[in-house]
């Protein structure tokens, strides 16, 4: 079997025409959605995330507060443009480019974004929520993995799903959006992580593999059952002297062997990783809906 790719960009592109329309609508009714972006540091893929997303909120007709900072800025002054941002009403929705400088208190300076405006979802108060099936902004990559398997018609009801990777931003919020009790979850999920006696055991029984630790060839071809779809969230850079810039990007499965097998599969670049920047969007014009009460925020 040769497996059908999973288009990210396609989806992605296809969501955001569809928020496009949704801002425009906003924006006759006097409202644009805004977004405050915080980057601290020269930290290169931070510096290209950030540039993405800004350019990604212009194309969306998105208001972007884009704030870049000196790696020397201190904790009290992050806390201070927070409040600041919380208490602007232009912005609904605020971002903090992860990770922050040794010297700061990460979770001190995520705990102080109004959970209202938090659009990453990072906040306990909306991880709690989204645990209890509560409406809550969901974190990006994991809600863009979701999105991807929906609008390729891939069913979760039932599904045996295995998710290789047990981080705060994907793999711990994948599987807790994944079990709800809703049509778009209803799967069985199995977390593996570094301490998983027999990772393959796991995963030649699941229907979904989705990798998101941060490995190349995590998940190889032995370890997958026919027909399995599989999702790679991994962004690994490889040496590769024939780049120009000397690397190239891979995910964590080993793409060419699993795509004869499996039925579905996400390529990397051109994957998930489109979805992250998209699900800000969507979270941030739910924001500007929910701030003017016009909003069905998921779920
Ligand atoms: N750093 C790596 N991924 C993310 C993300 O999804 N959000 C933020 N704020 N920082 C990140």
């Amino acid at each position: 079997m040769a497996a059908q790719i999973i288009d990210g960009k396609q989806i992605a592109s296809d969501i955001r025409t569809e928020l496009k329309a949704e801002v425009q609508l906003l924006k006759r009714k006097g409202i644009t959605p805004g977004l405050g972006v915080i980057l601290v540091g020269i930290d290169p893929a931070s510096i290209s995330y950030v540039t993405a997303k800004g350019k990604a909120c212009e194309e969306a007709g998105i208001y972007s507060d884009d704030n870049r900072l000196p790696v020397e800025t201190s904790e009290a002054e992050l806390l201070a443009l927070v409040d600041k941002m919380n208490k602007n009403p232009k912005i609904h929705g605020i971002l903090i480019q992860l990770p922050l400088p040794k010297h700061v208190d990460e979770q001190k300076v995520l705990l102080a974004i109004d959970p209202a405006k938090d659009v990453d979802g990072f906040h306990p108060m909306n991880v709690g929520k989204m645990v209890v099936g509560d409406k809550a902004f969901l974190p990006c990559t994991p809600h863009g993995v979701v999105q991807m398997l929906i609008r390729s018609g891939i069913k979760l009801d039932g599904a045996e799903i295995v998710i290789v990777g047990r981080s705060n931003i994907v793999g711990k919020p994948l599987a807790n959006m994944l079990i709800q009790k809703s049509p778009v979850g209803n799967a069985t999920v199995t977390v593996c992580h570094t301490r998983t006696k027999d990772i393959a055991w796991h995963t030649r029984n699941a229907d979904i593999v989705i990798a998101a630790a941060g490995r190349p060839n995590t998940v190889t071809a032995e370890m997958v059952k026919d027909g399995v779809v599989v999702i790679d969230v991994g962004v690994n850079r490889i040496d590769d002297s024939t780049k120009k810039n000397g690397f190239r990007l891979v995910g964590d499965v080993d793409f060419e062997a699993i795509k004869k097998k499996a039925s579905y599969i996400t390529p990397v670049p051109g994957g998930v990783g489109p979805m992250t920047i998209t699900m800000l969007l969507y979270n941030t014009v739910e924001s500007a809906k929910i701030m003017n009460k016009k909003s069905s925020m998921t779920p």
